[in-house]
């Protein structure tokens, strides 16, 4: 499948920054852009922010999403949100594993999978995150990696795995500022889509990740593979934001 195929998706993932009064300003300056950009645009905000995060957005162009979600329906779990929590403001998309959950929050693969379930259960699109570390990077393990963190993911079956997207988030690139080059992102990324056909989803979407900024994008999306990006410090910044969306 030809990547023309495949919508590009640039989303921002806030992580734990913002304030209402912060968010006011960037909310209102991504409503604002400009609707034709080549880029389908969505930012994933802390939970508190979701209800402001739906009145600002709603009815532009960019949409909204969470960081995480439980894996649970509803129950005992407390400081947990539910996927059909997030459903109520109209959320469209969720992290699930992202490498700071896995790294501090314990999240093993077969949780991230759990999460990426539950989220599809509500009709929320899980962002599945997947990336090695740079010891693993420099032992050349990151196929190997990669394929571990996506087993119990693409065990989920084809039906679930067409309705995620994938993001390719190599640890070492998030927040360094050093973000892999167009070429050893663009080897896993034909390394996942490998699999993904495999499974019969070729045309699921695959995200970059790490240190993604307006001056390296296009380069990055040039790729055959990569379809967008999952954007962290430089979506904090509506313009460097949109920006990326539309190189
Ligand atoms: P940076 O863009 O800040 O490197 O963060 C990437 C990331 O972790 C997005 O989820």
């Amino acid at each position: 499948m030809t990547q023309q195929a495949r919508a590009r998706l640039v989303l921002g993932n806030w992580k734990m920054h913002g304030s209402l009064a912060e968010n006011e300003l960037l909310l209102a300056a991504l409503r604002a852009a400009d609707t034709n950009s080549s880029s389908q645009i969505g930012v994933c905000v802390p939970f508190p922010y979701m209800a402001q995060a739906a009145q600002a957005l709603q009815g532009s162009a960019v949409s909204w999403g969470a960081q995480d979600v439980s894996a649970h329906e509803k129950g005992a779990y407390t400081g947990e949100v539910s996927a059909a929590m997030l459903k109520d403001f109209a959320c469209r998309w969720v992290l699930a594993g992202h490498s700071e959950r896995r790294a501090y929050h314990g999240e093993t693969d077969q949780t991230v999978a759990d999460k990426a379930r539950a989220a599809l259960q509500s009709g929320l699109t899980p962002v599945v995150c997947v990336g090695e570390t740079l010891n693993e990077h420099e032992a050349g393990q990151t196929l190997a990696v990669i394929r571990r963190q996506l087993t119990p993911v693409l065990a989920l079956g084809a039906d679930a795995v067409a309705r995620m997207v994938l993001a390719y988030e190599p640890i070492w690139a998030i927040g360094s500022g050093r973000s892999a080059t167009p070429e050893q992102a663009q080897d896993v990324h034909a390394a996942i889509r490998a699999e993904l056909a495999a499974l019969g989803t070729p045309q699921v979407q695959v995200l970059y990740g790490g240190s993604v900024k307006a001056a390296n994008a296009a380069s990055l999306f040039a790729m055959a593979d990569i379809d967008g990006a999952l954007v962290g410090g430089a979506a904090l910044v509506a313009e460097e934001f949109l920006r990326i969306a539309a190189a």
